[in-house]
């Protein structure tokens, strides 16, 4: 039952805490968990689909609801929040990817009313959402059924009490078979199509009811106490950003949908996921705890996966509204790694997203005094800065916090630098490279080039950032950032190179105007950038870190509520960090670093981190294990694989930590299992936790398909498909045939 996850109990409060964790989505569509039964206002979003948003620039849309339901039995409804609940059971089977629902309620009138509901958000039939349900009236009467496309659905602003509604309906249209609404976006960039038509296959009556609320189909039919009456709502959810009629393309996907029928679609459905998980399939053999939270946030990150580069993951995922639906860094530092080895292609179309919005970063770095091309820190479906200037604290919104991230928080552009390299030393797709990867390693360098200054006594400086810790702003030579830009440059210098070997590369850089002369004077200045001291072998973060004050706290300890109202209300002025920073440096370009300089910088950093994003603790885990601080990487590794299931940063509800997810898959991949790459070879040096018997997993390197058996001191490994390959075990070179398992031993 490893992919089953069950829970009991109503309770209103909690609702929203399920609605992330029991959310169903395809990468395109993403439905929330709330119980189809009650109303709800948040719900659904489609993966690219944005409005204008006052202080956010650009959010994510919640669009119209299609999945709820309201049940009557002789005119009472069933009603969660009065009734008496007999039974209230939800399960995810995260191997099919369906939610089950079970509810038994008391009635008013006598006798009870039963309900058991399969909810599928289609895997491959991208738009398609299906509900079968079954009522198990205890009287007889009439039930009375209402299946409406719901459109008072609106968007939490900066509290919940504020919120915005991002669409305006054009026309509810209805037919013999179905119901229809169409809505647009309010700065008029998409439309929306939603189909709905609920199947029932004894005698009833229907008709049709609009409100402004939305409109319904409407079904009544008698029925026997104890009997069970089933039917099963097919909905499509489309858009498009063009002027094109979508009401009969979607209508024509609900009619083929529905006659399709359920059984077809939920087999096609489970083929879909038996893929994916094909593909993922990762075993702990001695950890069931372990091995469940990892599937879990697997699961979460799979339904994630963008369909096509129009938009990348996002931080919160298809799940919710926290942070917009922008995208960060946490895609391609801590989300892309996992799909680059998984699922390359998806990969791929992650960084085309940041490729197709070159334009807007070549354009924001010109606004802000800069070449070449600065990436968001958010972005949004058109690649412009999304992150918010300032945050309202108040109802009046006159006061207001400020935040400094989207002016200063530069590394991100360095980040997805980096990330092209990673891709391409892993999957060796030149087409990528050539069509894609290169224009951004130049354009990026560029905006480095020019975002230095030359300081006579310290070179060349970049000042007034923000590192990965934010309790820091206009800090100067922020460790991380300058680190980043270096490696870019050399990155593009060396791709200069590269390219006089090869012609279509040469064209490339001949196209994107680089010249030797330009790839010279990344070298110098990478070559002078300024890295701030060290103390002891401790990297300062940023220029007169150490100077602050010095305060320490429990490294198992989550955020900063724990902390005293002095310390927490001017963290800026302590060496308390928010998350991974110099660590999270170490880690991305670890071959800089030997292992003791690595370690005296974990123990002088560790115990001055507060995680408070959870993006701090993947960092942490990875390199504890290479350092043998096994408890540490374990202890991180399950609260990173339990983050949203047991709620440890109290805003699930806002959506699935993405990033986290991808995290603890690396925390697996590069810290247990120990894969590297070094040079361009595939390297596995284990540090498996205490208990862990095996791990298995499969991943995709260079066109080879890779088949890991990992134990504390033996590894099996074999390939299937591509050519012979060289790795290195436990530091011994050895050569892998296909097909051909091969066993290495300490
Ligand atoms: C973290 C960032 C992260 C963002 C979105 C912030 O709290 O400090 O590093 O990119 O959340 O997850």
């Amino acid at each position: 039952m490893r992919y089953r996850f069950s829970f009991d109990g109503y309770s209103p409060e909690e609702e929203a805490f399920y609605g992330t964790i029991l959310t169903l989505g395809n990468g395109y569509l993403g439905i929330r968990g709330e119980v189809e039964l009650e109303p709800s206002l948040y719900g659904t979003t489609i993966a690219g689909v944005y409005d204008y948003a006052p202080y956010f620039y650009r959010e994510i849309v919640n669009a119209p609801r299609a999945v709820g339901l309201r049940l009557f039995l002789n005119g009472e409804p069933l009603s969660l929040s009065t009734q008496r609940i007999r039974r209230y059971e939800r399960e995810l089977d995260i191997g099919e990817a369906v939610l089950r629902t079970e509810v038994e309620v008391e009635l008013q009138q006598g006798g009870t009313l039963g309900y058991e509901s399969v909810r599928i958000v289609h895997g491959s039939r991208k738009e398609v959402v299906i509900l079968k349900f079954r009522v198990k009236p205890g009287r007889s009467g009439t039930l009375t059924i209402i299946s409406p496309i719901n459109t008072d659905t609106v968007n939490p602003l900066y509290r919940e009490e504020i919120t915005a509604k991002h669409y305006r309906v054009k026309r509810h249209s209805s037919h013999d078979d179905a119901i229809y609404t169409e809505v647009e976006t309010t700065d008029g960039r998409y439309r929306i199509g939603i189909a709905s038509s609920l199947a029932v296959s004894c005698r009833h009556s229907r008709f049709i009811v609009k409100n402004t609320d939305g409109i319904a189909e409407v079904f009544q039919l008698d029925v026997e106490e104890g009997k069970e009456y089933e039917f099963i709502r097919y909905a499509v959810i489309s858009y498009t950003s063009g002027k094109d009629d979508i009401e009969q393309p979607v209508l024509k996907k609900l009619r083929d949908a529905k006659n399709a029928g359920f059984d077809v679609l939920y087999r096609e459905h489970r083929e879909y996921w038996q893929e994916l998980w094909s593909a993922a399939e990762v075993r702990i053999l001695g950890d069931e705890e372990a091995e469940k939270g990892l599937l879990f946030s697997l699961f979460h990150l799979m339904q994630c996966m963008p369909v096509d580069s129009r938009i990348s993951l996002t931080a919160r995922g298809i799940h919710g509204f926290g942070y917009r639906g922008h995208v960060f860094w946490d895609t391609e530092i801590y989300a892309l790694p996992f799909f680059m080895a998984v699922f390359p292609e998806k990969a791929r179309e992650m960084l085309v997203y940041r490729y197709n919005n070159l334009d807007a970063a070549r354009e924001n770095a010109r606004a802000n005094g800069y070449r070449g091309a600065q990436f968001p820190w958010e972005s949004a479906d058109d690649g412009y800065e999304a992150t918010p200037p300032a945050i309202p604290t108040d109802m009046t919104g006159k006061n207001a916090i400020r935040i400094y991230t989207g002016e200063e928080e530069h590394h991100i552009t360095a980040d997805i630098a980096y990330a092209v390299e990673l891709y391409y030393r892993f999957t060796g797709d030149n087409d990528f490279m050539e069509k894609y990867g290169l224009e951004i390693i130049f354009e990026t360098a560029r905006f480095w080039a020019s975002r230095v200054r030359y300081d006579k006594d310290k070179g060349y400086v970049i000042e007034k950032v923000i590192g990965p810790d934010e309790y820091h702003e206009h800090v100067n030579n922020s460790f991380f950032t300058n680190m980043m830009a270096r490696y870019n440059l050399l990155l593009a210098a060396r791709y200069l190179e590269l390219s006089k070997e090869n012609e279509a590369w040469s064209r490339v850089a001949e196209a994107a105007g680089v010249t030797e002369e330009e790839a010279e004077s990344w070298r110098k200045i990478a070559e002078k950038i300024y890295i701030p001291r060290q103390m002891d072998g401790i990297w300062e973060e940023f220029d007169g870190y150490f100077e602050l004050l010095d305060y320490t706290v429990d490294p198992y300890g989550l955020g900063e509520e724990r902390l005293p109202a002095e310390i927490r209300e001017h963290l800026s002025r302590t060496k308390l960090v928010k998350q991974a920073d110099v660590i999270a440096l170490q880690y991305l370009l670890k071959e800089q670093f030997d292992t003791e300089n690595i370690r005296k910088n974990f123990d002088y950093y560790l115990p001055r981190t507060t995680h408070a994003s959870s993006l701090s603790m993947p960092t942490y885990a990875i390199i504890a294990s290479w350092l043998g601080y096994d408890d540490i990487a374990y202890n991180y590794f399950m609260k990173c694989a339990y983050i949203d299931l047991h709620n440890l940063y109290g805003n699930t509800k806002d959506g699935f930590h993405l990033a986290t997810a991808g995290g603890l898959w690396q925390i697996l991949f590069r810290g247990f299992c120990g894969v590297d790459i070094s040079g361009d070879i595939l390297e596995i040096r284990p540090n498996l936790p205490q208990g862990w018997e095996e791990v298995a997993l499969r991943f995709r390197f260079r066109g080879s398909r890779i088949h890991l058996r990992i134990r504390k001191d033996r590894v099996a490994v074999k390939i299937t498909g591509g050519k012979k390959l060289k790795i290195r075990v436990f530091n011994e070179e050895t050569n892998l045939e296909p097909e051909k398992e091969v066993i290495l031993e300490v």
